[in-house]
């Protein structure tokens, strides 16, 4: 988490003010956070969840990583554990009794939990987003003293999800709008991180505008976080005490696809199978995928169709969900990225020997 966090005072003001009521054991205001990726989105709700726990211990910040815990059940152990400060028995509860559980706890210390739904498109799968919003917002409902508000955290404001009318009419959330960096925001955002990882002298201030350029181009901050970090690996490999442009251009290879790489990271071997598929066929019916899928791991249509919805969340690939047999095999699945540039580093990912600078 870095240091320094600038140019993002607008919006940490704004959530600031949703948190505020929750800092006396209130009901703070919902929150919608909406950006395209690197915009600073999650660093925000890292920061305010610091402060808030600085200051009061009225309000409970969980933050969920809807990718890793992407079911209400999930969800709601996370905030169990949070809130009571120990997991909960590891088998055989049920769902009611974690949540009868947590509301009696937050009753009894008169406290209310700020919940960070953070990358929520990995909960529209299934609606699953709309059983844990409703329970979140509707909880006190069947259980008196629980209360919660909800952050959500969107990267990709072209999704747009259409909630179940009885939770669109709880949550009302206040919109906090993350754009992108401009190139001096980046410049300076860069220099900066510059300054704290490197010597001085390392790193040029024509570097440091080349580098900014790039990421300007990909429109996302993490390219030039990692493309700082490989020139730095790059120059080392040479024995060189300075950064020069062709350790960046060699660096920004790899840098460029950043969020590929990390989309790609924690996928199964499953999913990575299926992915390759969908890769080598560019574009191609759910149907003639799932029998090349089927026949290379003797999987059912339901694992498949699981897999199929998990690489749509991971904006991976495009899945055709209009027109008729939408959910059937006649949808269309269509690779998102250059399908070289997946299969490569799918098969980086088997061989992790062959290239060993993903840190
Ligand atoms: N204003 C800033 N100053 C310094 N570093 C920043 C700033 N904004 C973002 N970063 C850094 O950029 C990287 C990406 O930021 P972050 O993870 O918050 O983005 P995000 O909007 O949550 O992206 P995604 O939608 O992909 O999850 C992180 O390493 C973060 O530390
Ligand atoms: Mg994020």
């Amino acid at each position: 988490m870095p240091e320094h966090f600038a140019h993002r005072e607008p919006q940490m003001e704004a959530l600031k003010f949703c948190a505020r009521p929750a800092l006396q054991g209130g009901r703070p205001v919902n929150a919608l956070c909406l950006g395209p990726p690197g915009t600073g989105k999650t660093t925000a709700i890292f920061k305010l969840f610091s402060e808030m726990e600085a200051e009061s211990s009225k309000a409970v910040p969980v933050h969920v990583n809807c990718q890793m815990d992407h079911t209400r059940h999930a969800i709601f152990l996370r905030i169990y554990s949070k809130l009571l400060g120990h997991s909960p028995p590891a088998s055989g509860v049920s769902f009611k009794r974690v949540l009868e559980k947590i509301a009696r706890t937050m009753a009894k210390e008169n406290r209310v939990i700020v919940v960070a739904l953070d990358d929520v498109n990995y909960l529209f799968p299934e609606k699953e987003v709309d059983r844990v919003l409703y329970t979140l917002l509707r909880g006190h409902e069947a259980f008196p003293g629980f209360r919660a508000g909800v952050i959500a955290i969107l990267s990709e404001p072209a999704l747009n999800y259409v909630f179940d009318p009885r939770v669109s009419s709880v949550f009302q959330a206040e919109e906090v709008s993350f754009p992108l960096y401009s190139l001096k925001e980046i410049r300076d955002i860069l220099a900066r991180r510059a300054t704290l990882g490197f010597y001085p002298g390392v790193v040029s201030e024509e570097i440091i505008a080349r580098v900014s350029d790039l990421t300007e181009r990909a429109g996302d901050l993490r390219v030039g976080i990692d493309l700082l970090k490989r020139a730095g690996m790059e120059a080392e490999r040479r024995a060189s005490r300075t950064i020069s442009d062709e350790d960046v251009d060699r660096a920004y290879e790899r840098s460029r696809l950043v969020h590929l790489s990390s989309a790609l990271k924690p996928l199964r071997e499953d999913e990575l199978l299926l992915l390759g598929l969908a890769a080598e066929m560019e574009s191609s019916k759910a149907g003639a995928l799932y029998e090349k899928f089927q026949a290379s791991t003797g999987s059912g249509y339901t694992r498949f169709h699981e897999i199929l919805n998990k690489l749509d969340a991971a904006r991976l690939i495009d899945t055709d969900f209009s027109g008729p047999g939408h959910r059937g095999r006649s949808r269309v699945v269509r690779i998102r990225y250059d399908p070289k540039e997946v299969l490569d580093r799918i098969s980086q990912k088997r061989n992790p020997g062959a290239e060993a600078e993903d840190i």
